[in-house]
C-alpha cells in the first residue's frame, strides 16, 4: 500500500478504528497523491509558473473567443481552468452554507465540508467505491432508483437486499425496514435512504423519521457497522407536513460510533439544472482527522475517475446562489410542482380508479406510483404510447410510475382518464 494511504489510515486507525473497518478494500488504499497537482498548488504565486497542464499568457488563461462567447460576462478565469478535484471553494462554502440553513438542527462542526462531485450519480459510486466491497450488503427499499442496482449492485458486485416499504393499502410502512434490521446479522451494512423518494415521492413525517432512526441505532448497538447513503436528489419538493430537514441531520445527532452518516445531493433537481452536473458528498462526523481523511480519500477517487467536475458549470451555480433573486425563482418551480401534486393527489384518488390501482402513499417530489389490479405495466406502457401518445414508465410486475414533474396541471386529469381507459381497452 502507498505509504500515503498507510498514513491515512493509521489516522484512522488512532482516532476512529471502527470507521477504518467500513472502508473498501479501494476505501483503504486509497490517498491523494503529492503529485502535480499539489505541487502546481504550491506554485500558484510564483511569477515563472511552469507546472500546471494549461496554456497561459501574462495575461491570464489562454484561450479562444468562440468557446468564450457563450458565457457572456464571466471571468474567463472561472470557466477555463481546471477546478480543484474537490470541487471550487466559493462553491463548497456555498453549498455547506446552504445544508446548514436547510436543516436548523444540523451542527456545522459535525460535517465535513462538502466536496463537489459530477451530480448525484458520482457521488453515489464515490461513496460506493469508499465503502462497498464486492458481497457487502446493500440494503433498499422495494421501490428504488434502478440506477442503483448498476451503481451498487454490477460496478461494486454487492449482494442488494430489499425490504417492503409499502403495505396492500398503499400507505408507507417501517415495520418491514424494522423487521429487516432487527434480523440482519452480518457486521456490515450499507442502507440508501432516499426521500423524497424516486419512484413513489414519499417523505417519511417527523415520527417515522424518529422510528427509522431509532431502528438504526438498534442495528447498530448490537455491533454492525452501517453505513447510511442519504440519497437527497429530491429534497426541498416537500408539499406536505413532512420532515424537512434531510434524514442525514437525524442520523448525524445519533453520533454513533457505528453509524457512519454520508450525504449525497446537488443542483441537479433541486436547482432545476439537471444537465450540470454539479452534486455534492458531506460527510458526518464529529472529528477534525477524520473528516480530513475522509476528504483526502476522496479526493484521490475523484482524481482517479474523473480527474475534475466542470468549472463553467461550478461558477453557473456559484452565479446562482448568489443572485438575490435565485430563490424565489426556485420556489416559483417548486410552487408549480406543488400545483400540479394536489391535482394528482386529487385525481389519482377517485372512486372511479378504485377498482383499477391503487395509489402508493406521497407527498413530495417528481413522482407518484400505483399498483395497477389487473393489467401487466409494461402492456399498458406500449399501449400507451401507440394509442394515446403518452408515456409512463413501467416498474415492475405490478407498478406504474407518472412523472407529475412533467405534466401541465391542466392535463393531469386527462392522463390519468386516458390511463383508466386504456387499461379497460387492455381486460
Ligand atoms: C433518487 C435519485 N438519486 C440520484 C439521481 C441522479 O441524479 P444526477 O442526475 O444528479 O446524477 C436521480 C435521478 O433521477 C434520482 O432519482
Amino acid at each position: 500500500m502507498n505509504p500515503l494511504a498507510l498514513e491515512l489510515n493509521e489516522k484512522l486507525d488512532k482516532e476512529y478504528p471502527a470507521l477504518l473497518n467500513m472502508l473498501s478494500d479501494l476505501g483503504q488504499s486509497m490517498y491523494y497523491p503529492k503529485g502535480i497537482l499539489s505541487q502546481s498548488g504550491e506554485a500558484k504565486s510564483t511569477k515563472y509558473n511552469a507546472t500546471i497542464g494549461m496554456a497561459t499568457t501574462d495575461e491570464g488563461i489562454m484561450y479562444t473567443d468562440a468557446v468564450y462567447n457563450q458565457f457572456g460576462d464571466q471571468d474567463p478565469s472561472d470557466i477555463f481552468p481546471y477546478a480543484p478535484p474537490q470541487g471550487d471553494e466559493r462553491l463548497r462554502a456555498l453549498w455547506e452554507k446552504k445544508i446548514l440553513k436547510d436543516n436548523p438542527e444540523l451542527v456545522a462542526e459535525d460535517i465535513s465540508k462538502p466536496v463537489v462531485t459530477n451530480a448525484l450519480t458520482h457521488g453515489l459510486s464515490l461513496a460506493g467505491d469508499m465503502f462497498v466491497n464486492p458481497g457487502d450488503t446493500v440494503l433498499l427499499p422495494e421501490h428504488n432508483w434502478g440506477n442503483y442496482k448498476l451503481t451498487f449492485g454490477v460496478r461494486h458486485r454487492a449482494n442488494i437486499e430489499t425490504y417492503q416499504a409499502f403495505e396492500e393499502d398503499g400507505s408507507f410502512t417501517l415495520d418491514y425496514f424494522k423487521q429487516a434490521l432487527e434480523n440482519f446479522n452480518k457486521e456490515k451494512v450499507i442502507l440508501v435512504l432516499n426521500f423524497p423518494n424516486n419512484p413513489t415521492g414519499y417523505t417519511p413525517v417527523e415520527e417515522e423519521v424518529k422510528t427509522l432512526v431509532e431502528s438504526i441505532k438498534q442495528l447498530a448497538d448490537k455491533g454492525t457497522q452501517v453505513i447510511t447513503l442519504v440519497d437527497d436528489a429530491y429534497y426541498g419538493l416537500f408539499f406536505e407536513d413532512v420532515y424537512k430537514q434531510s434524514v442525514f441531520t437525524a442520523l448525524t445527532q445519533l453520533n454513533h460510533e457505528n453509524v457512519m452518516p454520508v450525504k449525497i445531493d446537488g443542483a441537479t433537481k433541486e436547482y432545476f439544472a439537471w444537465g450540470f452536473r454539479v452534486g455534492f458528498l458531506t460527510f458526518g462526523s464529529k472529528n477534525e482527522t477524520v473528516k480530513d481523511v475522509l476528504v483526502a480519500k476522496l479526493k484521490g477517487l475523484i482524481r482517479s475517475n474523473l480527474s475534475s467536475g466542470s468549472l463553467p458549470s461550478q461558477t453557473a451555480v456559484i452565479h446562482a446562489m448568489e443572485d438575490p433573486e435565485f430563490q424565489s425563482q426556485v420556489d416559483h418551480n417548486i410552487n408549480i410542482l406543488k400545483e400540479r401534486y394536489e391535482v394528482t393527489k386529487e385525481v389519482s384518488y377517485r372512486d372511479e380508479y378504485k377498482e383499477l390501482w391503487t395509489p402508493y402513499a406521497f407527498n413530495s417530489g417528481y413522482f407518484m406510483a400505483v399498483k395497477l389490479a389487473d393489467v401487466d405495466p409494461e402492456e399498458l406502457r406500449l399501449h400507451l404510447i401507440k394509442e394515446y401518445s403518452i408515456g409512463i414508465i413501467a416498474l415492475n410486475k405490478t407498478d406504474i410510475r407518472i412523472a407529475f414533474s412533467c405534466i401541465e396541471k391542466s392535463d393531469i386529469e386527462y392522463v390519468f382518464e386516458t390511463i383508466a381507459k386504456a387499461i379497460k381497452d387492455l381486460k
